[in-house]
C-alpha cells in the first residue's frame, strides 16, 4: 500500500456513519475508513464487516493494552473481522506487541498491518514526568517506543506528523507513519495542538494520514476529501 488518506469515521451510529459514507459512492476508489472506539463500541462489530463489504479498506483503531495472553486472544477476533489496519499501545511491552502478532496472523500467514500508539499526542511532555514518572524528552520516548514496535515485528506506529523524521531515521524508511493532526491552513483547529496540512505532512514522509472533522464536519466532505488527496498524494 502507498501513500493514503484515511477518514477518522467518529460518529457513534450505524445511521450515521452509513449515510455519511454514502456520499463518497460515485468515487472511484471507495475512501480508507477508520472505525474507532465510539462507532465499535457504540454499533457492533457488525458496522466493520458492513463497511467492508461496501469496498472500504478498514483501520480499526481500538488501541490495545493488556497482558499478552488477552492481547493475542483479542487480536484473533479482530483478525477474523478482516481489517487492513489494526493498533495497540506500543506501552504493553514488546512481549505484548509480539503476542498481538501471533494472534492477528491467518493460517495462511498474511495478516491486517499492525500500528503501535507510541505516547498519544495529548500526552504532555510535563505530564509525563508529573504523573507517569517518565523522565526523559517526549521525542526520546517516541523513538524508543517505536524502535520497540520494530523489534516486536510490527508495521508502523502512529504519532504526530512531526514526528515522522524522527520515527523513520530511527526505524528505517519502510517502517510505516499513520498520522492524525491534520488541517487545511484555512480551516479550524478545534482541540488538535500541533497541526499539520497535508501538504506538509507529505514533505515530512508520513505515510497515511488520518483526517477527521476537516471532512466529516465539511459542507461537502467529498471535495474535502479529494483536497486531501490531492494535497497528501498529489
Ligand atoms: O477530527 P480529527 O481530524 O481531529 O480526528 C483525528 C482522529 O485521529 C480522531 O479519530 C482521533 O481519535 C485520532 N487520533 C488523534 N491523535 C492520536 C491518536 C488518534 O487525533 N494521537
Amino acid at each position: 500500500m502507498g501513500k493514503d488518506v484515511i477518514i477518522a469515521c467518529d460518529f457513534s451510529s450505524r445511521e450515521a456513519v452509513l449515510s455519511f459514507l454514502d456520499r463518497f459512492g460515485g468515487e472511484a476508489r471507495k475512501p480508507f475508513v477508520k472505525i474507532g472506539m465510539e462507532l465499535f463500541y457504540g454499533a457492533g462489530p457488525e458496522i466493520v464487516r458492513e463497511i467492508k463489504r461496501r469496498g472500504h479498506s478498514i483501520f480499526l483503531d481500538l488501541k490495545l493494552c493488556d497482558i499478552p495472553n488477552t492481547v493475542k486472544k483479542s487480536m484473533a477476533v479482530l483478525r477474523d473481522l478482516d481489517v487492513d489496519m489494526t493498533n495497540l499501545h506500543a506501552f504493553g511491552t514488546i512481549e505484548m506487541m509480539k503476542a498481538a502478532i501471533e494472534g492477528l496472523t491467518r493460517p495462511d500467514g498474511t495478516r491486517p498491518l499492525l500500528i503501535a500508539v507510541t505516547q498519544l499526542t495529548s500526552t504532555s511532555e510535563e505530564r509525563m514526568r508529573r504523573e507517569l514518572l517518565i523522565d526523559r524528552p517526549l521525542p526520546d520516548v517516541v523513538a524508543r517506543y517505536a524502535r520497540n514496535a520494530r523489534e516486536a515485528g510490527l508495521d508502523g506506529v502512529v504519532c504526530s506528523p512531526l514526528e515522522s523524521p524522527t520515527v523513520h531515521e530511527n526505524c528505517g524508511a519502510g517502517f510505516l507513519t499513520v498520522t492524525p493532526g491534520v488541517r487545511f491552513a484555512d480551516g479550524a483547529v478545534g482541540d488538535q495542538v500541533r497541526v499539520t496540512t497535508p501538504a506538509r505532512a507529505r514533505v515530512l514522509g508520513s505515510d497515511y494520514i488520518v483526517v477527521g472533522r476537516p471532512i466529516t464536519a465539511a459542507e461537502d466532505p467529498v471535495a474535502a476529501y479529494r483536497r486531501c488527496m490531492e494535497e497528501f498524494v498529489g
